[in-house]
């Protein structure tokens, strides 16, 4: 293909993510940011022009990642002659903000999650060696009315992203300083995302809000009144041709509303998979975390979203050894897990984030405790959740396919409770929906036969 004839000749740029999916999200939107000004993405940080690491706050052990991923960079940058810009985005550069460019000198440019559309304002900048190089305003609407309208999705499945910010305050919880105040973006911007995505071939979207549940968008312009909720954009996302299907995370037991809940059952382009943290089963600790509910409230909600959708597969993120936990409220949390049965879930050691409420509690929890209770935890998890992928073997169920196997002839996806399915199949298959017989089943993938390719829904 001949380059046009104003093209500005090609930047590497490389992006490390790190954390959650909102991450992921972002990482997608700096690519689209600064493809105009001519970069484009390269595998390794080895001779890249620009390179971001995108970080994560949420727990001490993925901040010192990001200095220890530093020091290495500042070699290669040396290497390079000095030619390497690098930037420092996401939540530690918003937390630590200046301290960055202090700890490691070899840093360009800060920018917090809200500000990463002034990158290509920034890099100029940097290159004149003029101005300010660290950005951590909070304004997510000029954000995002500032991001490319238009997107390039990397294959079957996009994030976009709905809601930012929380209000909640747990007390554990680094997000609502580092990813600022609750808001939601306007239904007809993320209609517009979605049919962008469409008309590429994009076929399933997972709407990402730090408390996605909690959208509430102001309606399109006809339809005037109050905010939509996450139950009414769903519904109507469910409408754009070509979108078969939806997923949403992350969400709080608090917003988990009946409109939400009833659109589980009658939504059939709702994929049947609901993340839920809810951190513990003792209603002490909930409370100390400052949760909002109690261990029964949870338990109601989700025999209600069961009762919905009986098939649903419920995940969820716990914490263990959170200040004051003693061996009953751990066993409490135990109990939960007994209760409920998760597909998945994610759990993790307490530890004590700066500026939060719970890092200045009494009665922290010895580390060897911690890891007693989170080996413990973990592995009961574990038994959960390969019963719950060996209960899919003899179904046969729609898998969207992702990529290409790591074996020759085999290809990948994802059933509709989010499993990593494997089977022998062919590229022709790429993005495409299959039914598959599922074979066998391990902790962490499935293994299926093609029954048929699906035809794409009108
Ligand atoms: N310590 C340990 N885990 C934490 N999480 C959030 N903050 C902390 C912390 N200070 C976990 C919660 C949350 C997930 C994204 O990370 O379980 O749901
Ligand atoms: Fe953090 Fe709690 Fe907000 Fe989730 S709801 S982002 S855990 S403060």
């Amino acid at each position: 293909m001949s380059a046009a004839p104003d093209a500005k000749p090609l930047k590497g740029l490389f992006i490390r993510t790190h954390g959650c999916q909102m991450n992921v999200y972002d990482s997608e939107r700096i690519r689209d940011v600064l493809k105009p000004l001519g970069y484009a993405p390269v595998d390794a940080p080895e001779g890249a022009d620009l390179v971001v690491i995108n970080t994560c706050h949420i727990r001490e052990k993925a901040t010192e990642k990001v200095y220890s991923e530093l020091g290495k960079l500042k070699r290669m940058k040396e290497a390079s002659g000095g030619r390497m810009t690098i930037a420092v985005t996401g939540c530690v550069a918003q937390a630590e903000g200046a301290e960055i460019i202090r700890r490691q000198p070899a840093v360009d440019l800060v920018l917090g999650p809200q500000a990463y559309h002034k990158l290509p304002e920034m890099i100029a900048r940097a290159s004149r060696a003029v101005g300010d190089r660290l950005e951590t305003e909070f304004d997510t609407v000029e954000k995002f009315d500032a991001l490319p309208k238009t997107r390039d999705p990397d294959g079957p499945t996009a994030f976009v992203s709905v809601q930012e910010g929380c209000d909640k305050f747990c007390t554990f919880c680094v997000v609502p300083y580092t990813r600022g105040a609750e808001i939601s973006r306007n239904v007809d911007d993320v209609v517009a995302e979605v049919r962008d995505l469409a008309g590429k071939g994009v076929r399933e979207i997972t709407l990402l809000g730090q408390n996605v549940n909690a959208f509430h968008g102001p309606a399109p312009r006809l339809e005037g009144g109050e905010d939509w909720t996450l139950g009414q954009l769903v519904r109507h996302l469910a409408r754009i041709g070509g979108i078969e299907r939806i997923r949403y995370t992350t969400s709080h037991p608090r917003d988990m509303d009946d409109d939400l809940i009833a659109a589980h059952g009658d939504t059939p382009a709702m994929m049947p998979f609901l993340h839920l943290p809810v951190q513990s089963g003792s209603d002490r600790i909930l409370k100390a975390m400052n949760r909002g509910h109690t261990a029964d409230q949870y338990r109601d909600i989700i025999a209600r979203v069961r009762a919905a959708r009986a098939d649903i597969a419920i995940a969820s993120d716990f914490i263990v050894g959170f200040p004051g936990e003693t061996d009953a409220d751990f066993e409490a949390t135990m109990q939960l897990v007994r209760d409920i049965d998760y597909a998945i879930a994610y759990s993790f050691k307490y530890s004590a984030r700066p500026g939060t409420p719970a890092a200045e509690m009494a009665l922290h929890v010895p580390e060897d405790v911690k890891d007693r209770r989170l080996q413990a935890l973990q592995a009961l998890l574990r038994d959960q959740q390969t019963a719950f992928n060996r209960a899919q073997i003899g179904r046969t169920i729609p898998v969207l396919v992702t990529g290409k196997g790591r074996n020759e002839g085999q290809m990948h996806g994802r059933s509709p409770y989010l499993q990593a399915v494997h089977f022998d199949g062919t590229e022709a298959q790429l993005n495409q929906l299959v039914d598959l017989r599922i074979v066998d089943a391990s902790l962490n993938s499935l293994t299926g036969e093609l029954v048929r390719v699906c035809e794409p829904a009108q």
